[in-house]
């Protein structure tokens, strides 16, 4: 591993005063296992908070949370259990064992490594071990997620750069860490059925550039892990975040990571195939066309998805929702034109940019033929309808969550904007996230 680049201007330092979050997720982690400090630990004033070798208490909370350190927490931490690789390897072969979509990206190797051989044999430094054992204190639930992402990543990297095997390697680590930023983020935020706002969403989306900076400062990890991290997130066609960038500035690793992340969250659902052809399919310019392409040959060999008979009551309305959105947006942008309205060029940029990637979703809604499903539907025969109900709702996750995420980078941006500017442009923010008066009686009519 290559020592870590304090100056890489993506990846900021990480803050010397504790994250309040991550304080917690440890302490909880202390109640359960032991955690020393693996060096002394100054404030910034020089006074000794923790001496090297004690032992983390859960009351290190009101300890540390109001002093500024000499150097962050994170780096002056060992588990005393260190990584469970056989655990790790269990997870993955359940996951393996449940999932026949996610075997596709397993059937391989190079000599004599093969996916769980690269688990197997991970190692890392008690900090970073320490690191992972918090995330996963904090979320076990998301601990089949960060190995199923470590496998579809390795398998995608052996397939699109063949005998990579620092690439690949790097992709097996990446799979496991690229979370681990959410651990300074209020867990609140993702918790089911709330409504995140735009300070939260900042908030969040800061997840994957403090993962970089923990797997640089913390884990010591390379720089093409980091970067992977760092753009986990990203999208090619600029729609991604943090920094929304575009094309070849999206790390290779990033792309890769990025690509396992969206198939990991479909191999566990009901027909996971036809899930990920149409996620692909819809808006086809997220990820490299040379990347996407592989997915077909390496699941050629996956059993076809079961059918199921569940019915989406919801889904009329939700077609309804998309429509209400589009044109409450459109109404939106009509009207500043009649009336001329003047814009600041920061403004002006900002709505410049929202309209263009609010076209492209228009454009890829429109060409989905979700306009005509009600009166198609009737006509279908079941396998066919079945067919076409799994399709419709992959579009509308799709598409809810295209605009809502364009809502969301305009909100941010309207944060730098003066009041009354802002003010105008959240109108827009608001057509875009569904929150206007116009969508709720257009469906009650
Ligand atoms: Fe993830
Ligand atoms: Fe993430």
């Amino acid at each position: 591993m290559s020592p870590p680049d304090p100056h890489d201007p993506a990846i900021p330092a990480l803050p010397t005063q504790a994250n309040p979050h991550f304080l917690r997720a440890l302490s909880s982690l202390a109640e359960e296992t032991e955690v020393q400090a693996s060096e002394d630990v100054f404030a910034q004033n020089g006074t000794k908070l923790l001496a090297r070798g004690a032992r983390i208490t859960p009351g290190l909370y009101e300890q540390i949370i109001n002093h500024r350190l000499r150097t962050p927490l994170e780096t002056s931490l060992a588990s005393a259990e260190g990584l469970d690789t056989a655990a790790l390897c269990r997870v993955a072969e359940q996951a393996l064992d449940e999932t026949p979509l996610l075997r596709s990206f397993c059937h391989w190797s190079q000599g004599r490594v093969t996916p769980l051989g690269m688990l197997e044999h991970l190692h890392f430094s008690p900090q970073a071990c320490t690191l992972l054992a918090v995330a996963d204190r904090h979320s076990p639930a998301n601990r089949p997620h960060h190995v199923r992402v470590a496998l579809i990543a390795m398998g995608l990297a052996n397939a699109w750069r063949y005998n990579d095997a620092h690439l690949l390697a790097s992709m097996g680590v990446a799979g496991l860490f690229h979370d681990v930023g959410e651990l300074y983020v209020d867990p609140a935020l993702s918790q089911r059925g709330h409504e995140i706002s735009t300070r939260e969403w900042m908030a969040f989306s800061a997840h994957p550039i403090i993962g970089a900076a923990l797997a640089r400062e913390v884990a010591k990890l390379d720089k093409l892990t980091q970067a992977a991290i760092l753009d986990h997130h990203e999208r090619i066609d600029g729609f991604g975040y943090p920094r929304a960038r575009r094309r070849a500035e999206v790390s290779v690793g990033g792309q890769i990571l990025g690509l396992a992340e969206m198939i990991s969250a479909l191999v566990s659902r009901e027909q996971p195939r036809q899930h990920l052809s149409v996620a692909l399919k819809i808006l086809p310019g997220e990820f490299a066309p040379d990347l996407v392409s592989l997915i077909g040959a390496l699941c050629e060999d996956c059993p076809p998805d079961t059918p199921t008979e569940s019915e989406e009551s919801d889904m009329p309305d939700d077609i309804h929702r998309v429509f209400a959105r589009i044109a409450a947006t459109q109404e939106i942008y009509a009207n500043w034109q009649t009336s001329n309205y003047k814009f600041s060029p920061a403004a002006e940029s900002a709505t410049h940019d929202v309209f263009e990637r609010f076209i492209g979703v228009q454009k890829a809604f429109a060409s989905t033929g979700m306009d005509s499903f009600e009166v198609i539907a009737p006509l279908l025969s079941p396998a066919e309808l079945r067919e076409a109900r799994v399709e419709a709702r992959c579009v509308l996750n799709e598409i809810f969550w295209r605009l809502t995420r364009i809502a969301r980078e305009l909100a941010l941006r309207c944060m730098k904007l003066p009041e009354g500017e802002a003010q105008v442009l959240m109108q827009l923010v608001d057509a875009l996230a569904g929150k206007i008066c116009a969508e709720d009686s257009k469906l009650a009519a």
